[in-house]
């Protein structure tokens, strides 16, 4: 008796030792972002699961160019939550959560909204990824900050480009080397316990690279080559020994001119990498 309680007893630690803790989660219309969900779960042993919408969206539906089709309707309603079919049984035991998912209208489908509410992610690391025409995911992230801000968002990518190497940076780092936020990360490296992430900005602004020193989620050096130099001093010496939390939040989305991002919004970009 005692050894079959035994037998059963080591029987559940091994299936419970070999249970997936990470899961993939992904909405694709047609397809493309379905293939990067693969492909991310594959590397990541994880286990993969669709987001299905209770009603299929048609060929109409998806149409962006029609402000009455469904997809349209959806986006524009901020309180639009498309019904999910099925569910996922036992959301509790996966530590990391990945959602992919395509961007409509710069941001993410509302269906992910249905996904995110219906599904307790306090606690996890949770990353997001999408595949688009053109548009980043600075949209997507802003959203989700402003909508869920007590979720851990812990890395997110654009995996237009979805090469292994693309999808092991995403992985092992949260965000993929090429191209993050509209930012072009150039190097990332960590010495001593001290993190350095170098990044050229986007065009839209006068400075062309941002360098940032970080350790123990303090900034330690940041420095901002090119653009207007008083203000740039001005914005790396007074974010020096702050919080990487809380400097992306007092510069995130700051405009300049009839620009929608600005060097310190560039910064924040660059900051975010580390959270
Ligand atoms: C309703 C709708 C809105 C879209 N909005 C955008 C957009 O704002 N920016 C963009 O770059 N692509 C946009 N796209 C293109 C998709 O993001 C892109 O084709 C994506 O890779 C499709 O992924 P999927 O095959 O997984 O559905 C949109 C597509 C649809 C159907």
């Amino acid at each position: 008796m005692k050894r079959l309680f035994i037998f059963a007893a080591l029987m559940i630690m091994c299936i419970s030792c070999n249970r997936n803790t990470t899961l993939v989660a992904y909405f694709s219309a047609t397809g493309t972002t379905k293939a990067v969900a693969e492909k991310i779960a594959a590397a990541s042993q994880a286990e993969l699961y669709e987001i299905t919408p209770e009603e299929a969206y048609t060929d109409a539906d998806l149409n962006w160019r029609d402000s009455l089709s469904r997809s349209s309707v959806e986006m524009a309603d901020p309180t639009s939550r498309p019904a999910i079919k099925g569910g996922i049984k036992n959301i509790d035991r996966y530590e990391t959560v990945y959602i992919g998912f395509p961007i409509w209208w710069y941001t993410a489908p509302t269906i992910i909204n249905t996904f995110i509410e219906q599904n307790n992610l306090l606690g996890k690391n949770v990353k997001f990824f999408a595949t688009s025409g053109s548009s980043d995911i600075d949209g997507a992230y802003k959203a989700f900050k402003k909508q869920y801000p007590q979720i851990n968002w812990s890395g997110a990518a654009l995996l237009n480009d979805s090469s292994a190497e693309n999808i092991k940076s995403f992985i092992s780092k949260g965000y993929v080397v090429g191209g993050a936020y509209g930012i072009k990360v150039l190097s990332d490296t960590v010495e001593d316990g001290v993190r350095t992430i170098s990044a050229q900005t986007c065009s839209d602004v006068c400075s062309e690279q941002i360098i940032v020193s970080v350790k123990d989620g303090i900034v330690l050096k940041a420095e901002i080559v090119g653009g207007c130099p008083g203000n740039t001093v001005g914005v790396t010496q007074l974010v020096k020994g702050m919080n990487v939390d809380e400097a992306v939040e007092r510069m995130e989305g700051i405009p300049c001119g009839g620009k929608k991002t600005s060097c310190p919004d560039q910064l924040s970009k660059v900051l975010r990498l580390f959270l």
